[in-house]
């Protein structure tokens, strides 16, 4: 393609990202993986393994190679449809590397420093790599690969989209316009599911709901939810409590509404409204964890799917960095 190519279509083209980082809980579930089950229909979908990304945390080969197959195993058990949207590994696509050096070109320092995210991660004790440190121009390419107008995401990744935007605003500046502006997509409710002490449900925090895995586990986290100690008898606040703003996230505004109504009328105890969220989680959860279970013992269908999903994506992906190395002079 020319430099002077027109660029870009007008379409809704959703990009998401997942970073394999472990055992999925309902943090992951009601942040990205539901969200881009509905999606699926609402326009071009495509959702990525960030297997690259993972690499500025995830040191051991055997650990990575399992977690992003479990996290491609995760979505299709949860509904993700391969079939109406592309689902793919980010290593499988060589240009991603191409175009976050390209962009890392133009990428200001001072916008990098300021990314909160990296500064977290460092707190923490994760190792402060080069890659750590431009882990949001990596992230950028990805999004700007395939044209993306939505990034679904929590809100602690909003800032790396924002990021991504005005590493593309500088571009198409520079080099006259080549990339659509993204936006990022957040879902208000789930925005921060909590976890069983209250805090924002993360696996660092050792406070996971899992999705899959043993039944008996997930019971114990759920009837280890921290709530406050008022009787059985004493009416309670609904909205101040773990147990309910979790077990909202399952229902309908008016099924909501009537489970709210018995926490303020008093009469439910905390031991049984945990026992009404761990019946909406089986019900809920029930489906999908027989489906991952027979996916597992069919690995070569997943890896078949997350082949397919490259072939797709290569398409889109090589045709934007073909613009990108004709703007830049390659
Ligand atoms: P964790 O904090 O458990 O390590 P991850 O970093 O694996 O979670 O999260 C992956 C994705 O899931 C991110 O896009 C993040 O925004 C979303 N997510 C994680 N935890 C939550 C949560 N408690 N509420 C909403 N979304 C979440
Ligand atoms: N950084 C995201 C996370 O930690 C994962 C991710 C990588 C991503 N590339 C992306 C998300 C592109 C959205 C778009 O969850």
């Amino acid at each position: 393609m020319s430099p002077s190519s027109p660029p870009l279509s007008s379409k809704i083209r959703v990009l998401d990202g997942i970073q394999p980082s472990g055992i999925a809980h309902l943090g992951n579930y009601f942040g990205y993986i539901r969200p881009n089950v509905q999606l699926l229909g609402k326009g071009e979908i495509f959702l990525m393994v960030a297997d690259l990304h993972a690499l500025t945390t995830v040191r051991d080969p055997a650990i990575l190679s399992q977690a992003r197959r479990d996290v491609a195993t995760d979505l299709l058990a949860c509904g993700y449809d391969p079939d109406r949207g592309t689902l793919f590994y980010q290593s499988d696509v060589a240009v991603h590397s191409e175009l976050s050096w390209i962009l890392s070109t133009i990428t200001p320092m001072g916008l990098l420093e300021r990314a909160v995210s990296y500064k977290d991660k460092v707190e923490k004790g994760i190792a402060a790599s080069v890659g750590l440190f431009t882990y949001p121009v990596l992230m950028a390419a990805d999004i700007l690969l395939y044209d993306a107008t939505l990034v679904p995401v929590g809100r602690d990744q909003k800032q790396h989209v924002e990021i991504a935007r005005d590493i593309a605003v500088k571009f198409n500046s520079m080099y006259g316009e080549t990339f659509v502006l993204p936006e990022a997509l957040i879902g208000e409710d789930t925005a921060a599911v909590l976890g069983t002490d209250g805090q924002k449900m993360s696996k660092s925090y050792g406070n996971i709901i899992p999705i899959f895995g043993e039944e008996k586990a997930i019971k114990k986290a759920i009837m280890g939810i921290v709530t406050d100690s008022k009787d059985v008898a004493a009416p309670k606040d609904p909205e101040t409590c773990t147990v309910f703003r979790i077990h909202k996230l399952f229902l309908s505004k008016e099924e909501s509404n009537a489970l709210a109504d018995r926490y303020r009328a008093g009469g439910l105890g905390y031991g049984d409204a945990k026992k009404l969220l761990f019946e909406t989680y089986l019900d809920h959860f029930g489906g999908m964890r027989k489906k991952r279970g027979e996916l597992v013992k069919n690995a070569g269908f997943v890896e078949e799917v997350m082949r397919a999903g490259a072939v797709k994506a290569k398409k889109i992906a090589e045709a934007t960095m073909e613009r990108v190395r004709g703007r830049v002079g390659l």
